[in-house]
């Protein structure tokens, strides 16, 4: 398969980028990632509604229009096998996606889960030829904010009501774009 299928490890010492020991102490596990698929509709359902509010939780039909639907991405993250995390990404335009969500199991959340799903989603995002990657996030989610902020999102405009009255939402973006800026070392080469 695609990057989608990885090995994240947290027990321990953790590898957040696959091989690359970066943290003690962690609870013991081993993520593994994969594609998602219609079977796992009702376990990213049920995370969403213990996550998130009834005025802003995704319903049922949402998540299954993203599993079906073939311009989009779905990663799913597991802990030995039992399902953990969930992201989902859109096709905006041709060469822009849209991330629609993520969400980590609460007892499982700052241990790098997130950060590896997003950096799948941008992987694949790549692929597809996206320059660029869009996301809506709660004003008032500061920890979320800064969770995008780390992994290169800016902040572009606030989105006044986006999740109902006086609930705004940042839209936040990245650029995929590899630069193409040559080290001064090899400057002036042709
Ligand atoms: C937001 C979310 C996906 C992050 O996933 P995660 O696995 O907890 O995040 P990671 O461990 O990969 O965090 C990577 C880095 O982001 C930053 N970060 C993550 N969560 C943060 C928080 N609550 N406050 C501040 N910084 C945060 C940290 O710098 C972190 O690195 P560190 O732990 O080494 O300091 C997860 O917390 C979640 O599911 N939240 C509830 C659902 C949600 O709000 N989804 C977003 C909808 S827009």
């Amino acid at each position: 398969m695609s990057s989608a299928t990885a090995t994240l490890r947290i027990s321990g010492s953790t590898s957040k980028s696959f091989g690359e020991t970066v943290e003690e102490g962690n609870p013991g596990g081993e993520i593994t990632f994969r594609r998602g698929t219609l079977e796992d509709l009702n376990a990213i359902h049920d995370l969403d509604k213990r996550i998130f509010p009834p005025a802003v939780a995704f319903t049922p039909d949402a998540f299954l229009f993203l599993l079906i639907n073939p311009s989009a991405v779905t990663i799913v993250a597991e802990n030995h096998g039992k399902f953990v995390a969930f992201a989902g990404m859109e096709r905006k335009s041709k060469t822009e996606g849209e991330v629609v969500t993520i969400d980590v199991e609460p007892e499982l959340q700052r241990h790098g889960i997130g950060r590896a799903l997003m950096e799948k989603l941008e992987d694949e995002a790549k692929l597809k030829g996206y320059e660029t990657l869009y996301l809506q996030v709660a004003e008032n989610s500061e920890g979320v904010v800064c969770f995008y902020e780390k992994l290169g999102y800016e902040k572009t405009r606030l989105m006044k009501g986006y999740y109902g009255r006086g609930v705004n939402a940042w839209e936040m973006k990245k650029s995929l774009k590899i630069s193409r800026q040559l080290p001064p070392s090899l400057e002036g080469r042709g």
